[in-house]
């Protein structure tokens, strides 16, 4: 057996026993997610932003967002963040907290499926997520 053919044997082996491919890569691990998410403004301009990550007032902020203000620094007060979320993205998002229910209360354009974008942190789950922004009071 030449020296290529054995490493290759080696390296199945190594395959076969979960650890890995010949090329270094590990099959059974999760691939490194890069989120993305996309906010469709008022205007109906699609913003996509890669890399997403932590809180989503604070990425579409820094990202300048049309219509997201975030003007009470995410603390849940002002509802300047207010997206509406589509219905097949409503069970990995999730239901609005009760802070969140009592500031959107007082928001002329809530629906049921509104959420402040202050109170969504982005993760992997959420990877490829659409937002349509809300109309401002
Ligand atoms: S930033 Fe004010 S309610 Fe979300």
């Amino acid at each position: 057996m030449c020296a290529i053919e054995c490493y290759f044997s080696a390296a199945e082996a190594w395959n076969e026993s979960g650890h890995g491919t010949r090329f270094g890569h590990n099959p059974n691990e999760k691939p490194n997610v890069m989120p993305k998410v996309t906010f469709i403004t008022q205007e109906g301009k699609s913003v996509e932003i890669e890399n997403a990550d932590g809180c989503l007032v604070e990425v579409a902020v820094e990202e300048e967002v049309e219509g997201i203000a975030g003007d009470c620094g995410g603390a849940c007060s002002c509802s300047t963040c207010h997206v509406y979320v589509p219905k097949e993205w409503m069970d990995r998002v999730g239901p609005a907290n009760e802070t969140e229910k009592d500031t959107l209360s007082f928001n002329s354009h809530c629906q049921p499926n509104s959420r402040l974008t202050c109170q969504i942190e982005m993760t992997d789950e959420l990877d490829g997520l659409v937002l349509q922004v809300a109309p401002n009071d």
